[in-house]
């Protein structure tokens, strides 16, 4: 199921992006904060929560909007921490990577959004 398949990638994210918040605290080099932060918060926590959602409302989960919904997920919470630390690294001729990652991680959500109300509606 997707849901689950997006707990475990989260946790996996999770446990990247701390690591990577440790290696900025003993180098004290913060340069990499902003992709720490939305590897952290579009890759643990918000994939975390949305697998969560279609565990605890598997109507919703086993649809293949669903599947599309977390699959887009994952990919966004990869591409843009990942092209955001290029642009900070590389200079901006990188800019198109956490430009395609945000706009993947907002259709993903969209998505979501759809799913959410949708299902909300068939339990009124
Ligand atoms: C082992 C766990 C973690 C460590 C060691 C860690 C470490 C750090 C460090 C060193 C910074 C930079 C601070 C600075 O610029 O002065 C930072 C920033 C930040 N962290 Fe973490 N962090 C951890 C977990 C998390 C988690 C779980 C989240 C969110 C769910 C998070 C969200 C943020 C945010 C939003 C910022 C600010 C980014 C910015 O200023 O651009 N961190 N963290």
């Amino acid at each position: 199921m997707i849901g689950s398949l997006m707990m475990c990638v989260a946790t996996l994210l999770l446990l990247v992006g701390m690591l990577a918040g440790i290696a900025m605290g003993i180098q004290q080099d913060f340069t990499l904060a902003p992709a720490h932060a939305h590897l952290n918060l579009v890759g643990g926590v918000l994939l975390f929560v949305f697998g969560l959602y279609y565990r605890l409302m598997p109507a919703a989960g086993s649809t293949s909007l669903a599947k599309l919904q977390g699959s887009l997920h994952i990919v966004g919470a990869i591409v843009f921490p990942a092209g955001i630390a290029l642009v900070l690294l590389k200079g901006t001729t990188f800019i198109a990577a956490p430009i395609v990652g945000s706009l993947i991680v907002v259709a993903a959500t969209a998505l979501f959004a759809v799913i959410v109300f949708r299902s909300a509606r068939a339990k009124f």
